[in-house]
Parts: C-alpha cells; sequence; structure tokens
C-alpha cells in the first residue's frame, strides 16, 4: 500500500490551519464562551431583510445557487459604479484570494505583504508554492513605501494591502493608498483588501478606477453586513481579470441563501447606518474598558479595536489565555512587535459588560 500519493507541493508544507475557530476552542475546553469577541463578525447580525429573503430562499435550497452570481452582480455595479463585468462575487474574501493565488502563483513565485498582516492570504500563497516576502509594520500601520520597495526588488506577482488593517486598526488616507497604486511596479498586481471599509471615515477608500490593470480590490458582507457565516465576498478589478477568475473558480460555490441575502442586505441602507453607529459606540466603550484597566486602545478604522497590553507578546498571550479561562473570546496579533496587543471585536452592550467584568481578573492571573 503505497497511500495516496501528495504532490512534494502538498508534502512540503505544514500541517496547519491559519485560524483555531472559536468551536473548535469550545469543544477543547468542554463550554461555550460567554462573549465571542475575537472573529471581528458582527454581533449585531444581518439586516431584518436580509434576514427574511434568507428565510424565502431555504425553500427553494433544492436549487443550485445561480452560477454566475447575475442579480447580485448587477446590484453591487450599480451600487458600486461600475460594470457587471468588473464584478467577481464568491465565497468570501478568503475563497476569492485563493482563486486569485491560484491564477498567478506558480511554485517559486514571489509574493509581498506586512509581517503580521492578514494570514489567511499566506495560506493560499503558500498552498501554491509562492515564496512569502515580508515587511514590517511602521507605527501600527503597513507600510507602502515599504512594500513597493520589496515588491520591485523581488519581483512580485503580487502585493497585499489591507485599508484598513487587520490586526491593528489602523489605516491610510486614500491619497496614500492612490499613491501606492501609482507606484505598483510593472508585472506585479496589488491586493486592496477592503474587508472592513465601511467602518473608515470617509477619504479611506481611492475612487474606484475599475479598469485599472494594476490593482484589485476585495470586499464582503461578513463585516458590516454581518454576513460571515454566509460566505459572500466579491472582487473589483478590470473585466480581464475578473473574467479570469471563471478559468478556477467553483462555479456552484455559491449557496442560494446566501445570495438572497447579501441581495437584500446590500438595499438596506438603514441597517448599514444603524451597525456603523453600534460599532463607534461599542469601539467607544471598548477604548473606555481599556483605559479604566490601565491599557492603551490604539485608533479604530474596524469593528474591532487592538489594544496594547502595554509590555510582550508573552504577557498579552497571557492575558489572552486568562480571558479565555474566564469564557471570553479574544485574539491577538502572531508577530512582534504587533504581538504586544489584544484585539476586542465590537459588540453589544451585554458582551462588553462581560468584558468590563472578566478583563480586571485576567490581568491580575496575567501578572501574577
Ligand atoms: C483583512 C481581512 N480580509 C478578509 C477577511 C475575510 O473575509 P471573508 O469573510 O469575506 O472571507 C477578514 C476577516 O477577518 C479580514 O480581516
Amino acid at each position: 500500500m503505497t497511500g495516496p500519493r501528495y504532490t512534494d507541493l502538498v508534502t512540503g508544507l505544514p500541517a496547519s490551519v491559519p485560524f483555531v475557530g472559536p468551536e473548535t476552542q469550545e469543544r477543547a475546553r468542554g463550554r461555550p464562551f460567554r462573549a465571542r469577541l475575537g472573529a471581528n463578525e458582527s454581533l449585531f447580525g444581518p439586516s431584518p431583510r436580509a434576514i427574511a429573503a434568507m428565510q424565502d430562499a431555504a425553500r427553494e435550497a433544492w436549487k443550485y445557487g445561480d452560477a454566475q452570481n447575475h442579480d447580485l452582480r448587477v446590484a453591487l455595479a450599480e451600487d458600486l459604479g461600475v460594470a457587471p463585468e468588473n464584478v467577481m462575487v464568491g465565497e468570501g474574501i478568503d475563497g476569492l484570494l485563493g482563486y486569485l493565488v491560484r491564477m498567478l502563483v506558480a511554485p517559486g513565485d514571489a509574493v509581498v505583504t506586512s509581517a503580521g498582516a492578514y494570514p489567511t492570504f499566506n495560506y493560499h500563497v503558500e498552498g501554491y508554492g509562492g515564496v512569502l516576502h515580508k515587511v514590517p509594520f511602521a507605527g501600527d500601520h503597513e507600510d507602502p513605501d515599504a512594500l513597493i520597495a520589496k515588491a520591485r526588488a523581488v519581483g512580485a506577482k503580487l502585493v497585499y494591502l489591507s485599508n484598513p488593517d487587520n490586526p491593528m486598526a489602523s489605516w491610510h488616507p486614500a491619497e496614500r493608498v492612490q499613491a501606492m497604486i501609482d507606484s505598483v511596479p510593472d508585472g506585479t498586481l496589488m491586493i486592496l483588501d477592503e474587508a472592513y471599509i465601511e467602518f473608515a471615515p470617509a477619504g479611506t477608500a481611492p475612487p474606484i478606477a475599475a479598469d485599472d490593470p494594476r490593482v484589485i480590490r476585495f470586499r464582503t458582507f461578513s463585516k458590516a453586513h454581518g454576513l460571515a457565516g454566509a460566505r459572500v465576498g466579491y472582487a473589483i478589478a478590470a473585466a480581464p481579470l475578473i473574467a479570469a477568475f471563471d478559468k478556477v473558480r467553483n462555479h456552484f460555490g455559491m449557496c442560494r441563501i446566501s445570495q438572497a441575502g447579501a441581495l437584500a442586505s446590500l438595499s438596506d441602507r438603514a441597517w448599514l447606518a444603524e451597525v456603523r453607529a453600534r460599532v463607534s459606540a461599542a469601539r467607544d466603550r471598548i477604548a473606555e474598558i481599556a483605559r479604566g484597566n490601565g491599557l492603551t486602545p490604539l485608533p479604530s478604522a474596524t469593528n474591532f479595536v487592538t489594544v496594547d497590553c502595554g509590555a510582550d507578546g508573552d504577557f498579552a498571550r497571557r492575558v489572552l489565555a486568562e480571558l479565555a479561562a474566564r469564557d471570553v473570546f479574544v485574539r491577538m496579533p502572531g508577530v512582534a512587535p504587533l504581538d504586544r496587543c489584544i484585539r476586542i471585536s465590537a459588540g453589544p452592550g451585554d458582551q462588553l459588560d462581560v468584558l468590563a467584568e472578566e478583563l480586571p481578573r485576567a490581568l491580575e492571573a496575567a501578572r501574577g
């Protein structure tokens, strides 16, 4: 018996996943978390209109979803002021990143990102044999100049920027992002991940020039729209690049119920405004709880607050573990010096009450 004959690439990959989900942790702990504040989901939930649309669509779940995502694509294009040919819908930004990397990265190809930036992208790059080159954050911000310089130096096929950023919640104004797009080297494609853009101040997203071949933008229904479990993301880019997704994507990958929910959510502007207001209030409360415990909240343009615990990564890891021991799920950045922080998602009052109650105890235990 030889067993399955894995490719050399797969044999060489570490047996790791980028995230251990809260459910996995709950099974291991044998009890649920009381506060689920670690995955940057929207604890305020989906729009009531989206819920109703998904309930209706559930009856039709015997049908495959529309393989072209036609209605959602047309609605998104209209909303964004681009053509439907500039929009691709897929299984969350995560799924679309996988397709993009598959199209562009062959074993040995160079890809540039920031050390400590969104890890799922790296997971895809390594899965296709790409070679990651990382530049450090500068002052808790991703560093556009360093990213471009590195992309030029290594002849990168892709360079990744998340704006606003996860895990630091920092952001650059549109002019800085546009300047980065304008300096993308020939032969490099810039990925602009705007998963949190709905929470950012006006003037954070550069205008969309959908036919610009130097950049592909990604957005999602997982954050402000509260549909993380429905898995709906979209890419905006030049028509030839969007068309190329059809060569590799899972054409029936989108759930019919998710398509209906996203479409209904897109038209519910009032819900989006409400979520933004609640997230803003929750960010203020998290900042207040952090300060009340002698910690420093960093400015946030996202639905989470990154909190500087004032020491090194070992200390922040202890705080995280002590919070988990007290049934509070939060996460933290993976590399120094970002890992002096923990990252707390915005949530309703009762969830933040649990945080307010347990953080002082967790800190005391971590210090002790
Ligand atoms: C920067 C960034 N990009 C993408 C995603 C994933 O988005 P999706 O749920 O659409 O796959 C996340 C989720 O946390 C994120 O933080």
